[in-house]
């Protein structure tokens, strides 16, 4: 059982450490309690674990989907550990937050690689696809293109840090979802409250 308490606890020195923001973990929560139960979430970019914790917790609320975890931890290539040393810890503050809240085999996988690595042994369809590993157009179309066979019919595809245009995730998207069952004019766009030039996320589905 997910340990709701100690997930969604934001206090100051509570919350775990990440780098996605309160209203995107709210909305993870939501969307992954849709998913069906036969049907997979995978998280591209877990970090500490801090939206894993949300996702999990999500399946919980709704039909127990199971979550696969993406990471390559100390294996990353993105170059983005030369800026905080606090990167090299992060492999060892997911494990330690996943037991902590309660994940299991049960509910959760972990997979220490990249999304291309693990998608290139996937089956089976994935409901949610929440990516917030490198962010790059061309890293995000890279993954988006790996993905997107395994994706069900109807499905949800939320990409966090679109806020930094410059960064171009919007724009990867756009390269690989360009059919028209993904519903852009429906797209739904979260900016982070406390500074809206940063972070923000765009969740996309497929109507199927
Ligand atoms: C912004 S952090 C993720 C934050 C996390 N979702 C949270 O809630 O705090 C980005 C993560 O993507 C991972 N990453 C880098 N390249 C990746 C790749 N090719 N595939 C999957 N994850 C990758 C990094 O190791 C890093 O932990």
């Amino acid at each position: 059982v997910i340990e709701a308490a100690v997930v969604t606890d934001w206090r100051r020195g509570h919350r775990q450490p990440g780098l996605t923001e309160l209203a995107v973990c709210r909305q993870l929560r939501q969307l992954a309690a849709l998913v069906p139960a036969d049907q997979e979430i995978v998280e591209l970019g877990a970090y500490a674990g801090r939206s894993t914790g949300w996702l999990l917790l999500g399946a919980q609320d709704g039909h127990g989907a199971h979550v696969t975890s993406v990471d390559p931890w100390d294996l990353r290539t993105d170059g983005y550990d030369r800026y905080s040393a606090r990167y090299a810890l992060a492999g060892k503050l997911y494990r330690e937050h996943m037991v902590r809240i309660g994940a299991s085999d049960r509910t959760l996988a972990t997979r220490q690689g990249k999304a291309t690595e693990v998608a290139a042994d996937w089956y089976g369809p994935v409901g949610l696809l929440w990516h917030d590993a490198e962010h790059s157009a061309v890293a995000v179309a890279r993954d988006l293109r790996a993905w997107l066979p395994h994706m069900a019919a109807r499905s949800t595809i939320v990409l966090h840090d679109v806020a930094l245009t410059r960064l171009g995730v919007l724009d990867g998207a756009r390269q690989v979802l360009d059919a028209a069952d993904w519903d852009w004019p429906g797209l739904v766009t979260l900016t982070w409250a406390k500074r809206p030039g940063l972070r923000g996320a765009a969740v996309i589905r497929r109507r199927g």
